[in-house]
């Protein structure tokens, strides 16, 4: 089964949207394999956004990722990834449909509340990049079958 990694970045926990924003996915039916909060360092923020070096907004965007705790997730289902990305909305929530999280909750590109991997492969490699092996759970969750035959 196709998994994302999600991170609530430290505007929205500062601002209270934690709860709001983890109910949108598991009303949609995705499931939660990982989850903590935890504090982001420069090697890591680096590393997450590596993609990004050299343009102006790597430092900025390096520098608010560590400026407070964020809660990093791993969630699991049917085309996680696109559908994760489509919930979110635009990078700039100015532009982004006011149903998408950041259209919801947002007002500027530099403290746009949510990140999620853009494709499988980066979801891979940021899911190891914040988790250990062990630190996500396999379990079965009740209801399955009343998502999809
Ligand atoms: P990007 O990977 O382009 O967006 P997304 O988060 O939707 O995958 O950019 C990474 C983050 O960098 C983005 O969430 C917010 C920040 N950013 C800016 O502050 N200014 C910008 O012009 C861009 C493109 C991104
Ligand atoms: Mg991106």
């Amino acid at each position: 089964m196709e998994r994302t990694f999600l991170m609530l970045k430290p505007d929205a926990v500062q601002r209270g949207l934690v709860g709001q924003v983890i109910a949108r996915f598991e009303s949609k039916g995705f499931k939660l394999v990982g989850m903590k909060l935890m504090q982001v360092d420069r090697a890591l923020a680096e590393e997450h956004y590596a993609e990004h070096r050299g343009k102006a907004f790597f430092e900025p965007t390096v520098n608010y990722i560590m400026s407070s705790p964020v809660v990093a997730m791993v969630w699991e289902g049917k085309n996680v990834v696109a559908l994760a990305r489509e919930m979110m909305g635009a990078t700039n929530p100015a532009n982004a449909n006011p149903g998408s999280i950041r259209g919801a909750f947002g007002m500027d590109i530099s403290r746009n509340v949510i990140h999620g991997s853009d494709s499988v492969t980066s979801a891979d490699r940021e899911i190891s990049l914040y988790f250990k092996p062990n630190e996500l759970v396999e379990y079965q969750k009740v209801g399955q079958e009343w998502l999809s035959e």
